[in-house]
């Protein structure tokens, strides 16, 4: 076992590092980039029932602090991925499937058609995502979550995990922790996705970024870093059963490092791999390794929820 190896719903992690959904895992190039990187694991981009084209473009933006984008959910269908996890070779890496359905319905017939391909890959459902025009995505929307949760827990009794957007309010990390916690087989939580419709202005333009949303879209990198941390600490304090993986704002060890004290079993990188490349990866873990080194610690499990309160 290496200093970075770890353990996670039965599977062996290299080390505790991979993409976040949505950068660098559209299609069978990007995936193979990060199956060959030094990630310890991967997760495909969160998926619909049919393949979508997304948003116009320009739809993502990397600024000075981070990013912003308004993708709207560019993927080739889950039938593509479902597809690549069944040629996946397991024994190099653990893969992650993001479900992504946009609605309920949607949602069980990509969860009953993963289950019975009876697959090593573990299903991380994207909970930060549309619901009904006109309401807040589900994750925003209490009851719809539980519903959601409780009809995909029905049909598809495997460990899942969540994608969450970040919250703002303790009353709503009560709420949503008390709603993860009635669904035993949600074994991992994921926080935090996009902060939501921010707005980057030019201003030599004096214009917005992006097309989509009249330039409003979620952002990520620097900006969300203290916001993850908070979620993911949130999140492993009100649920102590389940794993927690963070994402937001990695961009260095350290902030690996961070992630890891607040509570995260493994870390995702979104912006930062974005704008890198997968040769992120071997920095990353170069970087943590010295973190480690010069803390004394001998393992990440020991850093694990080690944060420190005054
Ligand atoms: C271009 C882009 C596409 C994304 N697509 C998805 C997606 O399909 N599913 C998802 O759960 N999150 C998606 N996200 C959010 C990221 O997974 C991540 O939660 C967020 O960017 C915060 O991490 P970061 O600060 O490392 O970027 C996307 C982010 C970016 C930048």
């Amino acid at each position: 076992m290496s200093k970075l190896s770890t353990t996670f719903l039965g599977h062996t992690f290299a080390n505790p590092l991979m993409n976040a959904s949505g950068v660098y895992c559209m299609d069978a190039t990007d995936l193979g980039a990060l199956h060959t990187s030094d990630s310890g694991s991967y997760i495909t981009k969160s998926c619909t029932l049919e393949a979508r084209a997304g948003n116009p473009e320009p739809r993502y933006r990397a600024t000075p602090l981070g990013s912003i984008n308004s993708m709207g959910l560019p993927n080739k269908g889950y039938g593509y991925y479902l597809d690549l996890a069944r040629a996946h070779d397991y024994s190099h890496k653990p893969l992650f499937m993001s479900v992504a359905g946009l609605s309920l319905a949607d949602n069980l017939v990509m969860m009953r058609t993963i289950r019975d391909a009876n697959l090593p890959a573990i299903v991380e459902l994207n909970l930060s995502c549309p619901n009904v025009p006109g309401k807040p995505q589900i994750a925003y929307d209490f009851a719809a979550m539980d519903a959601m949760l409780a009809a995909v827990t029905k049909e598809y009794t495997r460990p899942i995990g969540v994608k969450m957007p970040p919250y703002f309010d303790i009353a709503h990390f009560d709420e949503a922790a008390a709603i993860l916690n009635r669904y035993p087989t949600v074994a991992f939580i994921t926080c935090i996705n996009s902060i939501g419709n921010a707005l980057v202005i030019d201003t030599e333009s004096e214009s917005v970024v992006i097309k989509p949303k009249d330039g409003f879209g979620g952002i990520g990198g620097d900006y969300v870093l203290p916001t993850a941390l908070a979620n993911v600490n949130a999140f492993y304090r009100r649920c102590p059963e389940k794993r927690v993986i963070g994402c937001g704002g990695v961009k260095t060890g350290e902030h690996v490092f961070q992630h890891l004290l607040a509570g995260a079993s493994l870390v995702q990188v979104g912006t930062a791999l974005q704008e890198e490349g997968p040769g992120i990866f071997a920095r990353l873990n170069a970087e943590l390794i010295a973190l480690l080194d010069r803390k004394g610690y001998k393992n990440i499990d020991e850093v694990r929820g080690r944060l420190k309160t005054l």
